[in-house]
């Protein structure tokens, strides 16, 4: 395994350029299982999360080809199996993106349970019970769901919470379903616009892009499509923060500002200045910090994927700052992390209580999750001394270069064997 050392204290200063999104990629490459011949989806990210579903997929009988510049070309032309491996699967839940396609292609998926994780269980009753709205009949047996459909059927499902990959397993199943479906309380992530921006390249027809109802009228057969996958808005908001802790200023290129109404507003009140362009970020911190309560919310509200990285900011602040999760049942693993460096906070339920402090210091910590990850990596860039970050495979899920990038714009930051 290995590890990330930073010598903290120096401001950030230059450009970074964004890659694409983790959260849409891997539900793109899934969507690809829907119509055979050669998709080509740009932007692609180099993540171990993108490369674990290009393997996943490879291992039901889909070909794919890297071109340079990021683009990725994939043929389903050849799936040879409606089976996704507890091996793999176990590395990376989002494998269960591939139900849905699965069961629209072939009629017929065995995808294994993809169990808990570091920040809470988890759990895929949604998708489970979206689908048989549509007629599929699921099981689960040995930790794996088995579907089954002879022709699937449009039908109305409503989400008690807009989940993200449940709402895009539903579009990818509906979209060659007979008849209509409609998904009440739908998510509204950039990343589920992104896969209907896909889907309806491919021939699928969809209304509702961008709100919390979506028709979809099933079509018979999808044809393959070209894509480019959006700005990834949680990678262009961990920089935005970390400029926030360690001052400096750095322009963000080839990102989305309208992906982040929510944060931008927060760091304009936490003292942070922001230009917008249209696919740039103009980002300084003169002043110092001020604190801010936040609650993370289902989009347009603040992301989940960015709590652990805005706590870490709010260490440095003046007062005291209210940090309420709402999504995730277990998302404060970084705070053990961030007291061992110094910070002050307590965690009291749901939420947790930011005292901000004059300083951190450089310690030895430990990654547990791919979000408290890259918060360690904001409070050691700004703490005082060095930190040793272990378990850094965390991080590889789901940021492109991260230390490449943090150097290009002066980080003292460096990756080791560990
Ligand atoms: C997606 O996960 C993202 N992953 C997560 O990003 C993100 O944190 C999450 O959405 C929320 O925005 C991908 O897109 C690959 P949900 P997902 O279904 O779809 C409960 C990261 O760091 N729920 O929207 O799994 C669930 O327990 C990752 O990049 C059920 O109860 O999240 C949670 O409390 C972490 N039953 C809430 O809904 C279900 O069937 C929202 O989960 C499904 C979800």
């Amino acid at each position: 395994m290995d590890k990330i050392i930073i010598e903290g204290g120096r401001p950030l200063v230059g450009r970074i350029k964004i890659s694409g999104a983790k959260n849409a990629a891997l539900p793109l490459l899934a969507a690809t299982l829907l119509a055979p011949g050669w998709h080509t989806l740009k932007n692609m990210p180099d993540l171990r999360d993108t490369r674990t579903m290009l393997l996943l997929l490879e291992t039901m009988g889909v070909e794919w080809q890297k071109e340079d510049n990021g683009t990725i070309r994939v043929n389903s032309a050849k799936l040879a199996s409606f089976e996704a491996s507890y091996d793999l699967v176990k590395t990376m839940r989002a494998s269960i993106l591939v139900l849905g396609p699965l069961l629209a292609r072939m009629g017929e998926a065995r995808v294994s349970l993809p169990g808990g994780c570091a920040i809470g269980a988890r759990p895929i009753d949604f998708h489970m019970q979206g689908l048989e709205k549509l007629g599929v009949d699921l099981t689960l047996a040995n930790g794996y769901v088995h579907g089954r459909v002879k022709e699937l059927k449009g039908g109305t499902v409503y989400f008690d919470i807009p989940s993200v990959t449940g709402t895009e397993n539903m579009l990818m199943a509906a979209v060659l379903a007979k008849g209509t479906t409609v998904i009440k309380n739908a998510a509204r992530e950039p990343e589920i616009g992104n896969l209907v921006d896909m889907l309806v390249n491919m021939g699928g027809c969809i209304e509702g892009r961008g709100t919390d109802k979506l028709v979809i009228q099933g079509v018979a057969e999808l044809r393959p499509a070209e894509i480019s996958i959006i700005p990834d808005r949680i990678e262009t908001g961990t920089y935005l923060i970390a400029v926030g802790a360690t001052g400096g200023e750095v322009t963000l290129t080839n990102c989305n500002p309208s992906h982040l109404p929510s944060l931008l507003e927060k760091l304009r009140i936490v003292g942070l200045e922001i230009k917008e362009r249209e696919t740039e970020i103009h980002v300084s911190c003169p002043a110092p910090l001020r604190s801010v309560d936040i609650k993370t919310l289902p989009f347009p509200g603040f992301p989940t994927d960015l709590q652990a990285q805005i706590m870490a900011l709010m260490c440095f602040s003046k007062g005291l700052s209210l940090i309420t999760e709402t999504i995730f049942e277990n998302r404060f693993m970084h705070v053990a992390e961030l007291k061992r460096m110094g910070a002050d906070i307590r965690i009291d339920g749901h939420s947790a209580i930011v005292k901000g402090v004059d300083r951190l210091y450089g310690a030895r910590v430990m990654a547990t999750d791919l979000r408290a990850s890259a918060s360690l990596i904001i409070a050691a860039l700004a703490a005082e001394g060095t930190t040793e970050i272990s378990r850094v495979y965390h991080l590889d899920r789901g940021y492109d270069d991260l230390v490449g990038k943090l150097s290009m714009v002066g980080a003292m930051i460096r990756r080791e064997k560990e």
